[in-house]
């Protein structure tokens, strides 16, 4: 792998530094941009230059797209260095949207672009797309094929990322829908694919997205999935998940329970399924998560109990307005192995549920949560365990 490449031509005017996380978690070890960031502007530099002094029908007219940016960096850097403004933007974490528009705010950049989901109207004869390559192909295939659909047939799109995160099926995934697929020299540990001339319609794939799978074996209902790409674990239904399920019979009972990340959706399905007056309110912070769990409570008949939301942890719920929280908590938080994330989520649960209310959770083992969930929410029982999970149930003070 080669560290070789042309010096950071980012423009001067952009400090980095000045980027934060916030609302998502901080820490000494994290921070709101890095050299892949960096790359992608640096290897977009002329086409963005292009894109900005190209006559008023390109200026400011959305030719330009910014998919997966982490908290801004691509997006206030193409706006800053620019002089661009009418930027396209689309983040699945809802904390990467908040965390941009803060910072636009910060840098009175909060006109040069407009949050959009991962729709057609994103892309819609775009030129110009900068994306921070996802982790999942799935989440890759789906932005892939909107893109190909969608954009001006000389669609030029930079893809980036951290090399350790790259693998060379990220390429054949964009060379089904793009004519011509290149990588570029690794810089700083990051790399950039660039991909262009998007295939005639009548050669692009069929549209996979959302995929769908049932799941019966060892569960009391039958159970059907439904996943954008982006969506944790797809249309599969998670080890952990599946473990927590059937031990749900014994959580009190409620009129109404909280799935609190829902991801696709699997828990609110089952508990609406095997409890037939229950109402749910399934939210997650990921777009592709809250539109796939609409998808799943409509495929198993129990969209009429069901309110999906996209929120923080239980952002706009009151203090202890719940009877029930069940919560298949993450541990990643992007490619940093942190529990932050997972705290948070309790330490809400704890806020939100009345007195006498119960948090059931599902955890890898290894990870030791008992004490965290007998701080931050009460008096914690372990109800499972097998050689990887452990289920608890914490009831609030
Ligand atoms: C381990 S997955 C569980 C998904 C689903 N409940 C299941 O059991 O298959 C964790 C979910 O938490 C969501 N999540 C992560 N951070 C969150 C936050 N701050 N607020 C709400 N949801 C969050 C993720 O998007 C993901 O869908």
């Amino acid at each position: 792998m080669t560290d070789a490449s042309p010096e950071p031509a980012v423009p001067a005017a952009f400090d980095f530094s000045r980027l934060g996380r916030w609302p998502d978690v901080e820490a000494e070890n994290l921070q709101a941009w890095d050299a892949a960031d960096r790359l992608l502007l640096d290897t977009a530099a002329a086409d963005l230059a292009a894109a900005a002094g190209g006559g008023t029908e390109r200026k400011g007219s959305g030719a330009v797209v910014v998919i997966g940016d982490s908290y801004g960096a691509l997006t206030l850097g193409a706006a800053a260095g620019h002089g661009l403004t009418g930027l396209r933007v689309h983040q699945d974490p809802l904390s990467g949207e908040q965390a941009l528009e803060n910072n636009a705010r910060q840098l009175g950049l909060d006109g040069a672009y407009r949050p959009y989901a991962l729709e057609p109207a994103l892309v819609d004869g775009a030129r110009l797309v900068l994306l921070r390559l996802p982790r999942s192909l799935d989440a890759l295939e789906e932005i892939a094929g909107l893109i190909a659909a969608h954009a001006s047939p000389d669609v030029r799109v930079y893809a980036g990322g951290r090399i350790k995160h790259m693998s060379t099926a990220m390429n054949d995934v964009l060379a089904r829908y793009f004519g011509a697929v290149s990588a570029g020299l690794g810089r700083q540990k990051s790399r950039i694919l660039t991909a262009s001339s998007p295939l005639p319609p009548e050669d692009l794939p069929a549209p996979r997205f959302p995929v769908s799978q049932r799941h019966d074996v060892g569960l009391a209902v039958p159970l059907e999935l439904w996943a954008h790409g982006a969506a944790f674990a797809g249309p599969a239904l998670d080890i952990g998940t599946r473990f927590l399920l059937p031990l749900l019979a014994d959580a009190r009972s409620a009129e109404r329970a909280v799935d609190l990340g829902c991801g696709t959706g699997a828990i609110t399905a089952y508990l609406a399924l095997t409890r037939p007056q229950l109402q749910v309110i399934a939210t997650d912070q990921s777009a592709a998560a809250v539109s796939s769990a609409r998808l799943t409570a409509a495929a198993n008949g129990v969209g009429d109990r069901v309110t999906v939301r996209r929120g923080d942890a239980l952002a706009g719920f009151p203090d202890a307005s719940e009877d029930l929280v069940v919560l298949n908590p993450p541990f990643h938080i992007g490619a940093t192995v942190h529990a932050g994330i997972a705290l948070k989520l309790f330490a809400d649960a704890g806020r939100v549920l009345k007195p006498g209310g119960e948090l059931w959770t599902v955890w890898n083992s290894h990870l030791m949560y008992k004490p965290a969930l007998n701080r931050l929410v009460g008096p914690t029982r372990e109800v499972a365990r097998n050689p990887k999970f452990t289920v608890t149930v914490s009831t609030r003070r």
